[in-house]
């Protein structure tokens, strides 16, 4: 399927440094890091649990989102800014340059602003879209594991469909 602004913001030049300086930044991280390939993963596990949970969810959008959701992680290491806030303004610039419609922009804004602890009233797509972001990590083959701060609880130790 084709997924125009997705393609859009992949291609944006400041959405390609921003990647790029994070993946700068992250070269020698140990832990979880924020690159293409996570985004995928959200994006994808995002759109099979909507599937299952029977939640609608236009894949140009999620896809956008997921692109976009870490894309403050960089300010995150720079400055002391929680990613998910500082992806926002980040996000908006992008969606912007890209001509993505304001209701476009505003469903966009709201996954990446709750992604990392959405709760049931965040709506049914934010949930699923910030549990894709925890299942996306394979916990139980990191070699980080022990140093990890994620809680016991959050970490993936099984495979799941
Ligand atoms: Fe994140
Ligand atoms: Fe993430």
């Amino acid at each position: 399927m084709e997924l125009p602004l997705t393609n859009t913001v992949l291609h944006d030049p400041v959405y390609a440094q921003t990647m790029e300086t994070l993946q700068e930044l992250e070269q020698d991280r140990i832990f979880c890091r924020h690159g293409m390939a996570h985004c995928l993963d959200v994006a994808r596990i995002t759109m099979l649990l909507c599937r299952e949970h029977g939640v609608g969810a236009e894949p140009d959008m999620v896809y956008a989102a997921a692109l976009l959701h870490d894309i403050g992680r960089a300010a995150e290491y720079t400055g002391g800014i929680p990613h998910e806030e500082a992806s926002i303004p980040l996000a908006r610039t992008i969606l912007t340059e890209c001509h993505a419609p304001a209701a476009v922009q505003e469903q966009i804004l709201h996954l990446i602003a709750c992604h990392r602890h959405a709760r049931k009233e965040d709506g049914s797509l934010a949930y699923l879209f910030s549990l894709a972001d925890k299942r996306s990590r394979c916990c139980f083959a990191c070699p980080a594991y022990a140093e990890c701060s994620w809680a016991e609880e959050r970490r993936n130790l099984t495979i799941t469909e």
